[in-house]
């Protein structure tokens, strides 16, 4: 089987940028409490009614096609990964598809939802299809538009200051060496704390999974014999409750945990070290989060690759937007052995080897 290589990669971040600062003017924090737990500074947040996830990723996917060399036409697949999709269905993947204009051409699109692992997800899958022959450019986007489904209230501060919007893509081709391209992918998923880092409503059936975990909740749900307004109920709105909401210190002790396992582990199957890594580039969850793992793998500082202090947390692109922005400033050069590695919601969480 051959091997499949990243040939092309561009990013796309909205201009609005918004300061810890300003965050502070609209609910109880500060620049200094964001600074010491995330390493944030600041973030972008799109142009509402202008900019979507899929406008956004499509931005990012054009570079990439212009910088493996290919027409958008010549996509064979699209594998879109998102937790914020500018509709309940359909996915992204379609809208992308449109916006490229490439809606006459013969490709297929997929969407997947593994949030912060969302893009690893999607460089396997496009890996799988490349080394097996099937096709020839695949696309994988990883993008979000988080500003858009945020609690701006205090309620929601632990969770709203440290996300941004953004988007990354990639185009995977077959490699001509076999020495080099992607070594590895090695992807994992636990659903046992599912509801740990979790945007529950509006679901079809989420007081089903909180009963049976006998947790309490009153999301004023209509009588079990009820059919319709199950997504959105009135109370839901009252409450706040259709946010995303997370135990972060049960999150960041499973991540530091994760992170080095899934590296070790892509390692391993190699027969390489962790000193043979030149870059890492890890998903940009909490700057604490990578300098423990840079840590706990023995890595420099000049090794790992870190921009959620201009970011934030921009979920499933901010693994392609970080390995762009290396690959820009020359830190991603022909030879070299990068390491992807990102863990979040579901648990998922996943890693990857590429030799440049
Ligand atoms: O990308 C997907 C995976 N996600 C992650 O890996 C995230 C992992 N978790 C984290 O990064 C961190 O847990 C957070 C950055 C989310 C939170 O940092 P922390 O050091 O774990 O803080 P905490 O949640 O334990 O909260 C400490 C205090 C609390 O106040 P009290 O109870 O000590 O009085 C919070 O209410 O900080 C308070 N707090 C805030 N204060 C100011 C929480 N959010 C804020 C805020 N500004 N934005």
């Amino acid at each position: 089987m051959s091997r499949s290589k990243i040939a092309g990669i561009g990013y796309y971040v909205p201009e609005r940028v918004v300061t810890n600062q300003e965050l502070s003017g609209i609910m109880d924090t500060s620049d200094e409490w964001i600074q010491e737990r995330t390493g944030i500074r600041e973030r972008r947040y799109g142009k509402k009614h202008e900019e979507t996830t899929s406008t956004m990723g499509a931005a990012a996917a054009r570079i990439a096609c212009e910088r493996a060399g290919i027409d958008p036409s010549e996509i064979d697949f699209i594998v879109f990964a998102t937790l914020s999709p500018d509709y309940y269905f359909p996915g992204c993947g379609v809208l992308l598809q449109r916006e490229l204009g490439i809606t006459k051409s013969e490709a297929g699109a997929l969407d997947i939802r593994n949030q912060c692992s969302g893009f690893l997800y999607g460089l396997s899958i496009a890996d799988q299809f490349v080394k097996t022959g099937m096709y020839k450019n695949v696309l994988v986007v990883g993008s979000e538009m988080h500003s858009m489904g945020l609690d701006f209230s205090d309620r929601g501060r632990n969770v709203t200051v440290i996300f941004g919007d953004g988007a990354g893509a990639v185009i995977v081709q077959p490699s001509d060496n076999p020495e080099k391209g992607i070594l590895t992918t090695k992807l994992h998923s636990d659903g046992t704390y599912a509801e740990k880092l979790a945007f529950i409503n509006p679901g079809a059936h989420g007081g089903y999974h909180l009963t049976k975990m006998g947790e309490e909740f009153d999301y004023g749900y209509p009588p079990a014999d009820t059919y319709g307004e199950i997504f959105i109920t009135e109370k839901m709105f009252r409450d706040g409750q259709y946010y995303p909401n997370m135990e972060g210190q049960f999150v960041f002790k499973l991540a530091i945990q994760k992170f080095p396992e899934v590296i070790h582990e892509a390692l391993k199957e190699t027969g390489l070290q962790t000193s043979d890594i030149s870059l890492l580039v890890p998903h940009q969850a909490n700057l604490r989060i990578s300098q423990m793992v840079q840590r706990s793998l023995g890595l420099r500082d000049d090794q790992v690759w870190n921009n959620i202090q201009k970011y934030g947390n921009t979920t499933a692109a901010s693994v392609p937007i970080a390995l762009c922005e290396a690959w820009e400033a020359g830190k991603v050069k022909e030879g070299d052995l990068v390491c992807l590695a990102a863990f979040g919601s579901g648990f998922t969480w996943g890693s990857a080897l590429i030799r440049w």
